[in-house]
This record gives structure tokens, sequence and C-alpha cells, in this order.
């Protein structure tokens, strides 16, 4: 054997020694965390732990879930591993309710990675966390009253008018169209326009640069979505940020340039961006009645111009996808069901008959519409899991569960939402689930798809509105069937932390 030689099987060696210890140590010491605390936990592998399918994009992150849910939610609650880190999975709809609601003291973060200064837009109301989060909540809630709200549904409206032409234009030479493109230029529209103070025209023209842009937010590579929701102390300690710079970019050149010339030109709209510039020049929201909002009184802290940037940006990414995958999914389930289909296109023709046109008013008087919204939610949870991470250690409420400071927590929705034993044939799409007299008989904390506790989606009510003009505003003017190039049942994208439906959604058109 030359000294070569030798050399080589020596590394070889140390290299194989080195991948034992490191083996052992994850299997015995890392791994055992579970077993020594006497819960039930999914075995897991070494390195990756449990999420192995997950960081190889395999399964949507929704689904992942959904199918540990699915196959261990007798147990209430269990262990999973995200590569080494240990994550307590609940299923049961009264634990949640602790953790989201009566235990929130110490619940009160999502855990996923926020830093605002290797990553200034993470510093938003989503990620941000403690007195930080609370602060601005504070200050935001102002900013989603209904009287605020109203004053914005014109703007809706409009990107609402603007669907149906364009898509009229489009009725005209082709049979089909792929709704999910649609959609996502027509909430593209309405958030740019009301976070940004930008026509993006993206219902007019498509692919272009804005578009792109909102694209580009959510293509976020797996291994970093893992690590910034399981493991975010590896992306601060590396300072990785988790946005990309050429979003980062993008986003805070688009607001300050609107910014600047509505303040150059005085220009005031009723929309968030001008709610943002009063948080940035007053420290507060003027109230509907013009009076000072009491409640954003007590902290005059003004916002800076990044925070503020982080806030218009935390609405496009929390609301336009949001609202675009549900509106998507409600034509592509009527699509596929006409007796639901007619019986909506009847309450939206005889609404709009009586109030002349489409209103606030006349929208909210739509109930049937109201159902067929909340059940697109039901079965298709845009935000597929819950998070939050323990702030405070707390032996969990009838569990034999000590929940130490630091232990992430995932809500699986989508399994929550699909459980059979809650949403008997869980796979049917049925409005009628959402009766009141259906509503009442299920545990509250059963349908969360806005979440729940302090917490809770801020934008709900913009989220309803923006969906539910949408479909009014297409099924008002065209009947939609599925075309066969269309997959049923959906699968869902794999790199996507949100819900979305990974091929094309193809519907044949005619106008009615
Ligand atoms: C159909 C539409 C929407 C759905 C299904 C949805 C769903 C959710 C969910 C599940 C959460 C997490 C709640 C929790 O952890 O308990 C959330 C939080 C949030 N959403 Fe929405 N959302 C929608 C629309 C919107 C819109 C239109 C906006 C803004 C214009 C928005 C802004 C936010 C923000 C800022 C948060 C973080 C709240 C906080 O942590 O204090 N969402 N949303």
């Amino acid at each position: 054997m030359t000294e070569l030689t030798m050399v080589l099987v020596e590394l070889i060696a140390i290299f194989i020694a080195v991948l034992i210890v490191i083996y052992t140590y994850y299997k015995y010491v890392v791994f055992n965390y579970w077993r020594k605390k006497g819960v039930f936990y999914v075995e897991p592998v070494v390195p990756t732990g449990n999420i192995g399918s997950l960081v190889a994009s395999k399964v949507s992150i929704g689904q992942f879930f959904h199918d540990l849910y699915i196959k261990y939610k007798d147990h209430r609650a269990f262990g999973i591993y995200a590569f080494f880190k240990p994550n307590l999975i609940i299923t049961d709809p009264e634990l949640i309710r602790v953790v989201l609601t009566k235990e929130f003291k110490h619940f009160h973060d999502r855990g996923i990675f926020s830093n605002e200064k290797i990553d200034p837009l993470t510093g938003n109301l989503f990620l941000l966390p403690g007195k930080k989060w609370r602060k601005l909540r504070v200050k935001m809630t102002p900013t989603f009253t209904l009287g605020k709200i109203k004053q914005m549904f014109a703007i809706v409206k409009m990107c609402g008018d603007e669907l149906i032409s364009s898509v009229e234009n489009v009725a005209q030479t082709e049979d089909c169209i792929e709704i999910k493109d649609w959609f996502g230029r027509y909430t593209t529209d309405i958030i740019m326009s009301i976070a940004f103070g930008i026509k993006s025209k993206c219902i007019e023209e498509g692919d272009n640069e804005i578009r792109y842009w909102g694209k580009k937010i959510f293509e976020v590579h797996p291994l970093w979505t893992a690590l910034s929701a399981f493991t975010p102390q590896i992306m601060k300690f590396f300072s990785i940020p988790a946005t990309s710079r050429g979003v980062t970019k993008f986003v805070i050149k688009t607001f300050r340039e609107n910014m600047e010339y509505r303040q150059t030109h005085k220009i005031v709209k009723h929309d968030f961006m001008n709610l943002l510039i009063q948080l940035m020049e007053k420290g507060y929201v003027e109230s509907d009645d013009k009076d000072i909002d009491k409640s954003s009184t007590t902290n005059v802290n003004k916002l800076t111009l990044l925070q503020a940037i982080a806030q218009a940006y935390s609405f496009f990414a929390a609301g336009f996808e949001t609202s675009s995958t549900t509106a998507t999914f409600c034509l592509y389930e009527l699509a596929q069901q006409q007796d639901l289909q007619d019986k909506l296109c009847k309450e939206i023709d005889e609404t709009l008959k009586k109030h002349g046109e489409l209103t606030y008013n006349a929208l909210n008087e739509m109930t049937y519409l109201h159902k067929v919204i909340n059940e697109t939610l039901r079965k298709y949870p845009p935000l597929p899991i819950l998070n939050r991470i323990c702030t405070e250690e707390i032996n969990l409420p009838t569990t034999n569960i000590h929940v130490p400071k630091g232990m992430t927590i995932s809500i699986p929705l989508l399994g929550l939402h699909r459980d059979p034993s809650i949403y008997p044939e869980p796979d049917k799409f049925d409005p009628e689930r959402f009766n009141r007299d259906k509503i009442a008989a299920r545990h509250p904390y059963a349908y969360l798809p806005f979440g729940e506790g302090p917490r809770i989606c801020i934008g709900s009510k913009f989220g309803y509105i923006q969906t539910k003009v949408g479909i009014v505003s297409l099924l008002s003017r065209f009947k939609f069937k599925l075309d066969p190039r269309t997959t049923v049942p959906v699968n869902f994208v794999e790199n996507h932390a949100s819900l979305t439906a990974k091929d094309s959604i193809y519907l044949t058109i005619e106008p009615r």
C-alpha cells in the first residue's frame, strides 16, 4: 500500500467514524426528546427528522401536515422532528383553543424567521414577535375597521369591472380560460392599488413586471421555508435573509416612489397606503368620524418608512394569493356542480336587480355566496397550517405534555377541515355545511381558515370582499364548466407556503 493510499484510507475511516458519531448522537440523544418525555411521536430519520419529504419538495406543506393529522389525530397532540428540533403538532380542537386563545400569553408568536436588520420586510405584523407585534397590532387595527374597508370597496369594484371586460374580450375568441391566472392578476391589481397606490394593470396586460414580482414572493426554496419556519435561529446565525434581494428592492422602490408622489402632490385616497402614511406622519390613524381613534393614541410612536413598507408588503404577501386561490377553487368546484352554480347565479341576479348594481350592502345580502366561500375555505384553506412558538413554558391542560419555551407548534388546518369525523364526506363540496344549525353543532375551533385568538387574520373582511367581488363579477356574466384538461382532484404545488393548485385550471366559458 502506498503512503497516499494509506492517507486516503485513514481519511475515509475518520469520515465514517464522524458520520457514525453524528448518527448515534442524533438517534440516541437528539431524537430521544419525545421518548424521554413520554409523548407519542413519529419515528424520525437522520438528518431531516420527519420533514425529509418536505425539504425534498415531494409533498406540499399542507398535504404533509394533513397526512400526519389523519394518521395520528387520535393522540390529540404528538411530536415530530424538524431536522434536530422537536415540533409539537396539535389536532384536538379544544387543545387548539388553549394554544390560540385561552393560554395565548404562552404562545403569542409564530416563531417564523423575522429580523429587521438582515431582512427589513420581515419586520411585518405577520412575522414580528412579542411586544413589537403587540404595539404594531394595536396601531394597525384601526386601519381594518369596517368603515375603512367600506371606503375601499370602490377600488375592488373597479377591478371587478375590469376583470369582466378583459374576460369578455377573451371570451369573444376563446371558449376556455385559465382561471388561476385571471384571479391572480385581479387580486394583484387590488392589493397593489390599496397598499402601494399604483395601478398595476395586471388584468389588462397579464405577465408584466409587477405580476412577475408578485409570483416571485412565493418562489422560495423549500429548504429556506423549512429553515425559517422550524429553525429560524440558523437563518439568524448565518445572516440569511428570507426575502430575495430582488423582491426587497422592488417593494421598497415601488412604495417609496408612490408615497413621495402622493406627498408632493398632496393626494389623499381612501386606501391602506394612505393609512400607512398617517401612521408614519402622525403615529395614529384618523378614525372614521375624523376624531383621533382612541385605541391608537396610547402609543404615538410613528412608523419609520421601512416599517410602513414592511406592512404594505405583508398585506400583499398575505392578501393577494390567499384571496385569488379561494376564488379559483370556488369556481373550480362550481364548474363541477352546475346545480350549485345555478343556485348562486340566481341569488346574484336577484340581488343585483334589487340594488341596481354591486354595492357593499348588495354583497352582504348574498347569504348563499357566503356559504359557498366558507365551504371553499374549508376544503382549501389558503394557509394550510397555523404556527405558534411557546414563549413561556406551560403544562398543556388535560394532557401530560410539558411545553418548554422555544417549542414550535403546528396546527394542521387542512387536516382539521378534511377530518371525516367533523365533516362527513370531506372531499364533497357542500355549502350547506355552513347552515346555522350545522355550524352550531361543530366545535368552534374545527373551522379556522383565518386562524383564531389575538393573532387572527387582520384582513379577513377585506379578503372576503375581494374574493366575493371577483366571483360575483364573473358569475353575473358567464357560465363556467370544467375543461377536460383540468385535473380532478387538484394537486397542490409542493414548494409553496400556501395551498395552490399545481396544474392549470381551465374552465370553459359561455356568456349567460
Ligand atoms: C381569503 C383571504 C385570507 C385568508 C384565508 C387569510 C388567512 C390568514 C391566516 C390563517 C392567518 C394566520 C392567523 C393565525 O395564525 O391565527 C392570517 C394572518 C394575517 N393576515 Fe390574512 N388571510 C386572508 C386575507 C388577508 C388580507 C386581504 C390581508 C391584508 C390586506 C391579510 C393580512 C394578514 C396579516 C397582516 C396577518 C397577520 C396578523 C397578525 O399576526 O397579527 N390577510 N391570515
